[in-house]
């Protein structure tokens, strides 16, 4: 029998992997898909040499290949149920679009190097995750190596991040000793090269359990698990999925990617714990993920490298009813129609038609520039989802035009290609030129490429004396007003003429802050198709 939308729905688990490069993302991605049975694609997610190209290699990739995708979407079942993984690109390649896709997910598996802890990267992505109070999942990698002290990782967890981070499992041994985890939600245990279902044990002085460590391991072992079983949180085994679902309890598995151990705890663990697609609020009302007509939201644009075809691939979450290939939807922000007619799947760098998809699904829709970034489409319902933000650049450069005759065409290209989240665009109130703001630098080259080979304006960039920015609001218009005449040379307008303001550095942000009693300074910003 055919599943019912709501039982399509229940099904689906839509979750990124965050991590710092280098921690095993790349690892695990595999291992993931080999338990999901698409062996033979396995091989696609290594493009090792792709993944630490050179930036310069990364353009000639792109036009090689046409249309890039370059944050793909993979799809893949495992017991019944379906996963899209995204891909958050995390080398160089690392970029808004890392953080936007952070937006288009319901759960995040955070993958931490057992011998480094926690890195910038992992980080920078898990504030964003917090933003949106994702619930997160934490896999320590690397067990098979010398790593720190899991005791000290789970405090660094919860005191670095702010985390509950509550350990499902315990590692038996370590590094060359490694020889499997410890169920601490029932007496099992699971060891490395055997069954995966794992034995039942009486408790961690099982004979069972004490065969697999040496002496003395075996007497640190029981201490960590006595330890670690008294600190329950107050919940029983210390996990809470309510705590989970609102992204501030994070249930902690140890295992090594590469030896395929730990992969099938985690996806047991989206499967019993993480959430469904969820419920998305538009400006109008809050749309039920399980509703019968059809939207969606533009989280991505992805536009070709190869100028000869000016095509753009939009990458759409579903949020509701079923995607049918042909059928027409209405982009609510221009009221425009548009057909679907080659809806595509990605996996990897392989993409196929999509005859239907769900809510948590993710198609890519080929179009010519008619679809933008937070664009909801719809079956003709007027609303308007939020939630697709803009981040706060993390680099800003200042244009610099050789051939001045080019400055119109160069605004211009810079606001096309700004609407389109190329970069951002800012125009500073005092007159100076335009600066562009990006999260990776990557992003600039795409700009620079795109400006020379589309546009025919080849630019330089300069550093400028900035650093930081942020979105400025406040609630009484005179109060921003003010600010604004007052600091005309740190202040200047975005794409949609919202005030920024700009500081040479956080310290002198905060300075200016706390001078300005009544300002609001914002890291995002949400769009609004
Ligand atoms: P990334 O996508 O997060 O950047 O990480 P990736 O999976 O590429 O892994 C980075 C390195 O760590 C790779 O080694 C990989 O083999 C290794 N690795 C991943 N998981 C584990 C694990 O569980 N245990 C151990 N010991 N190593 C792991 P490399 O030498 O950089 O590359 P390669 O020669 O293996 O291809």
């Amino acid at each position: 029998m055919p599943l019912t939308l709501a039982e399509e729905v229940a099904r689906r688990r839509t979750f990124a992997i965050i991590s710092h490069p280098d921690a095993g993302k790349t690892t695990l991605t595999e291992k993931l898909l080999l338990f999901g049975g698409a062996i033979q694609l396995a091989g696609h997610v290594r493009a090792k040499g792709d993944r630490r190209r050179t930036r310069s290699d990364w353009m000639a990739i792109e036009r090689q290949r046409g249309i890039s995708v370059v944050t793909s979407v993979m799809t893949f079942e495992y017991n019944a149920c379906v996963f899209n993984l995204l891909d958050t690109p995390g080398h160089e390649d690392f970029s808004e679009d890392t953080y936007r896709t952070l937006t288009a997910v319901d759960a995040a598996v955070m993958v931490i190097d057992g011998a480094k802890g926690i890195e910038d990267r992992t980080r920078k992505l898990f504030e964003i995750c917090r933003l949106r109070d994702i619930p997160i999942v934490t896999f320590i990698n690397k067990m098979d190596r010398e790593t720190r002290e899991p005791l000290d990782l789970i405090d660094e967890i919860e005191k670095g991040l702010a985390l509950t981070a509550v350990p499902m499992v315990w590692p038996i041994g370590t590094a060359k000793n490694f020889a499997g985890t410890y169920d601490l939600t029932e007496p099992r245990i699971r060891k490395l090269d055997s069954v995966p279902e794992g034995e039942v044990v009486t408790g961690p002085d099982d004979p069972k359990v004490t065969a697999l460590l040496q002496e003395s391991a075996a007497a640190h072992f029981r201490e960590e698990i006595a330890l670690v079983q008294s600190v329950t949180h107050g919940f029983e085994h210390g996990f809470d999925r309510q705590a989970f679902l609102e992204g501030h309890l994070s249930p902690v598995y140890f295992g090594s990617a590469i030896k395929n151990f730990g992969v099938r705890d985690l996806l047991e663990a989206l499967i019993t714990y993480a959430p469904p697609p969820r419920d998305q609020k538009a400006r109008q009302r809050t749309v039920k993920a399980s509703e019968s007509k059809l939207t969606g939201v533009v989280f991505k644009i992805q536009a070709n490298m190869d100028p000869n075809h000016r095509d753009r691939i939009a990458f759409m979450r579903v949020c509701s009813g079923k995607l049918t290939r042909g059928m027409r939807t209405t982009i609510v922000r221009t009221g425009k129609s548009l057909a679907l007619n080659a809806p595509q799947f990605f996996f990897a760098q392989d993409r196929s038609l999509a005859e239907e998809a769900y809510a948590g699904d993710v198609v890519g829709i080929p179009n010519h520039g008619v679809l933008r970034i937070g664009d909801t489409l719809t079956e003709g319902e007027d609303i308007v989802f939020t939630g697709v933000p803009s981040f706060a650049p993390e680099i800003l450069r200042r244009v610099k035009l050789g051939d001045p005759m080019k400055a119109k065409k160069l605004r211009s290209a810079l606001e096309e290609l700004a609407e389109e989240g190329v970069v951002q665009l800012f125009t500073p109130l005092d007159g100076s030129g335009a600066i562009v703001g990006v999260v990776g630098a990557l992003q600039l080259d795409v700009l620079k490429d795109r400006l020379a080979q589309e546009y025919g304006v080849p630019v330089e960039f300069e550093t400028t004396r900035f650093e930081v920015l942020r979105w400025i609001s406040a609630e009484k218009k005179l109060v921003l007003d003010q600010f604004v005449e007052g600091n005309r040379s740190a202040v200047a307008h975005d794409l949609d003429g919202a005030p920024v303001l700009l500081a040479s550095s956080a310290f002198n942000l905060n300075y200016t802050l706390e001078r300005a009693p009544g300002l609001k300074a914002a890291k995002i910003k949400e769009i609004h198709g």
